[in-house]
């Protein structure tokens, strides 16, 4: 077993004022600051490190402190150690201000140079948006104009890191990368989605360039399909206002599953940098087969969960949870087939799926390979023979696993599906996280390797927006209902049936 202390101890990251647009809310209690605390226990924040909070409620820097300790003391994934959370809390100051009034950033800049007056942060700043996405753009164009943002050669650094969701389609995600665009460089915007904070989803590209054995047949010539499923037992909860406007669809395709699709389906990047990366990324979302109209109501299944059961917890009706409009077509689940029209992939459909209230948690990718060509085994039909297939699965079950056919031991040819798999709890003891520590850390030195580039975003809304248009169009028709704590619906079966194929079960994974 090997634990973090065997191995190589990164450097503290540059030293920065870490701004926090948003700072009294539910973001930087539940998850920056245990992130941040982390970050500290590892020794990888600097001593010039300084958090400032920015938000509209009127409190004083100690009640801020007060405010952040107890949301470390309920959040945090591991044992607080008192000197570190103290150390952690004393490099926090506050700024009450509405993120709309340029009055705020007049105050801001007095305050970082405040800050910045010992030398210690070295002039770096950090802008965090842990704010509602309509604030995204306000706040980068304001601190454009007061000069906050602004990046000399050779002297401090300035980045934004941008929470999800950027945008709300192609238009909007456009409309977005330009007002950003237009008082930063790309290299100083940092479009978050935590899916990329997850261990397991940073190994795929570990397992397919780190390795020479997968990559020989990564591509139609044995892979038969792909299906990523990102299962999730949760339901809409307190969400509703949320989610009703936003569906299964736009709340996870084309951010969380399209980061797990580009990883799966991109061409080897020439360096591992982050614009190496994201341009192979980028180039395969590019290459999904865009569907007429009929194409994309073919290829998609949306659908609402009803009331039901999910282990002893009794689920309500969606459409009768708090905020959601009785009569709301909005999807809670989604299911499509998309074609990447590319050399490596022509004619291998990648399924994806995803949705709330469902049987079990479960994210996962299952390569499945082609089958044998021919069954030189009596009595064995190919039919009887088990897939093979390579399962990723990324949670809450994290490892890799084979599965191909065995003889049972005996005189007979008997054959049946075994496997052989990798759990990372075998192998790797690591302290639980919030998952934005990486990503925290390579903001703060300048990675980006993690973080999305406006032509990845972009390329993902194109991919999705004909199913939106068509459902728009198509309205409650088409709309399918499946029980909270089942599968789904019915009708994402059939979508896999009619190409002769079945999706993995999410409830037993089988
Ligand atoms: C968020 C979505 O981005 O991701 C949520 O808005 C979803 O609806 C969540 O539940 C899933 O994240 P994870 O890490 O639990 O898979």
């Amino acid at each position: 077993m090997s634990t973090s202390s065997d191995h190589v101890k990164p450097d503290p990251a540059d030293p920065c004022v870490f701004v926090i647009f948003g700072a009294s809310g539910d973001l930087t209690r539940r998850l920056l600051v245990p992130a941040l605390y982390n970050l500290a226990a590892e020794g990888l924040l600097s001593d010039g490190f300084r958090i400032l909070g920015v938000a509209r409620a009127e409190m004083s820097a100690d009640a801020f402190r007060a405010h952040l300790e107890k949301g470390l003391a309920e959040f945090a994934t591991q044992k607080v150690d008192a000197a570190t959370a103290k150390w952690l809390l004393s490099c926090v100051s506050y700024l009450s201000g509405d993120v709309d009034d340029p009055e705020t950033y007049a105050k801001l800049k007095t305050e970082l140079e405040r800050l910045e007056a010992s030398g210690l942060s070295q002039g770096n700043r950090l802008f965090y948006c842990a704010t509602p996405p309509q604030a995204f753009a306000p706040i980068a164009l304001h601190l454009g104009a007061a000069g906050l943002s602004e990046e000399r050669e050779g002297g401090p650094w300035r980045r934004l890191i941008v929470e999800k969701p950027f945008g709300t389609s192609l238009e909007s995600a456009r409309a977005l990368n330009r007002e950003l665009l237009s008082v930063l460089d790309e290299e100083q915007i940092f479009r978050i989605d935590h899916y990329l904070g997850k261990e397991t989803v940073q190994n795929i590209l570990i397992l397919r360039f780190a390795n020479g054995l997968f990559e020989p047949i990564w591509n139609r010539n044995h892979i038969d399909h792909v299906q990523i499923t990102v299962a999730e037992t949760v339901d809409v909860g307190t969400r509703g206002k949320f989610y009703d406007a936003t569906g299964a669809l736009r709340d996870m395709v084309p951010n969380h599953l399209f980061q797990l699709l580009s990883l799966v389906a991109m061409e080897p990047p020439v360096r591992f940098e982050a614009n190496s990366v994201r341009s192979q990324k980028a180039e395969a979302l590019d290459s999904i087969r865009i569907p007429n109209a009929e194409e994309a109501l073919r290829n998609s299944v949306r659908a609402q969960y009803r009331q039901g059961k999910i282990g002893d917890r009794e689920v309500t009706a969606y459409r009768k949870s708090p905020d959601v409009s009785p009569g709301s077509t909005t999807e809670t689940f989604v299911a499509l087939r998309l074609d990447i029209d590319n050399w490596r992939w022509a004619g291998v459909p990648f399924y994806l799926r995803t949705g709330k209230a469902l049987a079990k948690r479960r994210t996962e990718i299952a390569v499945k390979f082609k089958q044998a060509p021919v069954s030189m085994f009596r009595n064995m039909p190919m039919e009887a023979l088990g897939d093979n297939l390579l399962v990723i699965a990324i949670q809450p079950e994290e490892g890799i696993k084979l599965h191909f056919n065995a003889k049972v031991p005996g005189p007979e040819i008997e054959i049946v599906p075994v496997g052989m798999t990798f759990e990372y709890k075998d192998y790797f003891e690591a302290a639980p996280a919030t998952g934005y520590e990486t990503l925290i850390y390579d903001c703060m030195t300048g990675d980006a390797i993690l973080y999305q580039r406006a032509d990845g975003v972009e390329a993902g809304w194109r991919a999705v927006e004909p199913f939106i248009k068509a459902w728009r169009e198509a309205g409650a028709k088409g709309i399918e209902t499946y029980d909270a704590g089942s599968e789904g619906p019915a009708k994402a079966d059939e979508l896999l049936a009619g190409d002769g194929r079945a999706w993995r079960s999410i409830a037993d994974g089988g």
